[in-house]
């Protein structure tokens, strides 16, 4: 892989981040997006029935101009499909255009050894917003700190991953028509799953009860676990997903992260610990779904795609009506 450029660390800058945009309701406009803690139940509530709406407008029409004369810059030091692609396509449901640095910075300048806080601030020059994905911690914030855009933050390393976060939550109310008295059973990787991390952050705004199951080495980080005690939650973490299997309305099972993985023998020993089966699943409750912020690598049998309660792809398609409310959101538009 390509060697990154150093980043400044947080400590060396100075905020230069332009205060919110005066006289507007949603509260997001102009904002960055780094972290769930900036979302509260009553801005997700927002954002679920701005992505209702666009759902509609999709289902009905394909297409608006909502975001028409709008660029969106997409920066990727990190590989994805799902989320560079359903940003992509939430901008251009909406009329507006993209700057794809998708396909591998080392196409970009960053190759040369631009720094993130360069490239953010070329970026800007054209664009709008920038959609950041970026395998440092606290990255997200450093190129919001140099930004006079928005910053949406697409994964900072083993940090957090907020819009994924919003399109998962968004699922479970869709699929199970609530989020209160659920009980939500996280499997996998625990420690450097970003996806785990926000939605369980977000989770914690509303009273359900969390199970975490993972091997010993990929357990919750304690700071997240010390907000999910704080938040007074029903908690409890185990080795085994048959512990949890008969009682979870969510199975929310992650990839173990390889790539931050220093002893890659490590990996081989947990990288197949959970293998979610139709004969596993056959103790699960009738009226519960399976999500995956995927890309999967073997948790879960292909078998169990057939299974009316394996709610992935629906999930997938949740992440671009997410993104569309939240790009429209940040540019003023909603
Ligand atoms: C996840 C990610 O990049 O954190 N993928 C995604 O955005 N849908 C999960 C993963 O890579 O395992």
């Amino acid at each position: 892989m390509t060697q990154l450029p150093p980043l400044f660390s947080l400590d060396e800058m100075k905020s230069k981040h332009e205060p919110p945009h005066p006289g507007i309701s949603n509260g997001l406009t102009g904002q960055d997006i780094l972290s769930v803690n900036q979302f509260d139940p009553d801005l997700i509530d927002y954002i679920f029935s701005r992505a209702v709406e666009m759902r509609e407008m999709v289902a009905k029409s394909g297409a608006s101009d909502l975001l028409k004369g709008f660029v969106l810059a997409c920066l990727f030091y990190e590989p994805s499909t799902r989320t560079s692609s359903s940003f992509i396509a939430a901008m251009e449901r909406l009329g507006g255009s993209v700057i794809p640095i998708t396909q591998g910075v080392q196409f970009s300048s960053v190759s040369k050894g631009e720094t993130l806080a360069d490239t953010v601030r070329t970026l800007e020059q054209y664009a709008d917003a920038i959609v950041l994905r970026h395998p440092e911690i606290g990255s997200a914030k450093v190129a919001a700190d140099y930004a006079s855009v928005p910053i949406l933050n697409a994964g900072d390393g083993a940090g957090e991953h907020p819009t994924q976060a919003l399109l998962d939550l968004f699922t479970i109310r869709e699929e199970l028509g609530r989020l209160n008295g659920l009980k939500v059973a996280m499997v996998g990787d625990l420690r450097f799953g970003r996806t785990v991390h926000s939605l369980t952050k977000l989770l914690t705004q509303y009273d359900v009860s969390l199970r975490f199951v993972s091997p010993e080495i990929l357990r919750l980080p304690l700071t997240i676990m010390n907000d999910v005690i704080d938040a007074g939650l029903n908690v409890r973490e185990t080795h085994d997903v048959a512990d949890v299997i008969e009682n979870a309305d969510v199975l929310y099972v992650t990839r173990v992260q390889k790539e931050r993985f220093n002893d890659l023998a490590q990996y081989e020993e947990v990288k197949s610990h959970y293998e979610i089966t139709p004969e596993l699943l056959e103790r699960a409750k009738e009226k519960m779904i399976v999500l995956h912020p995927l890309p999967r690598v073997g948790e879960i049998h292909y078998a169990v795609d057939h299974d009316p309660r394996a709610a992935y792809f629906r999930q997938v398609q949740n992440g671009m009506f997410i993104r569309m409310a939240l790009l429209a959101a940040v540019l003023g538009k909603a």
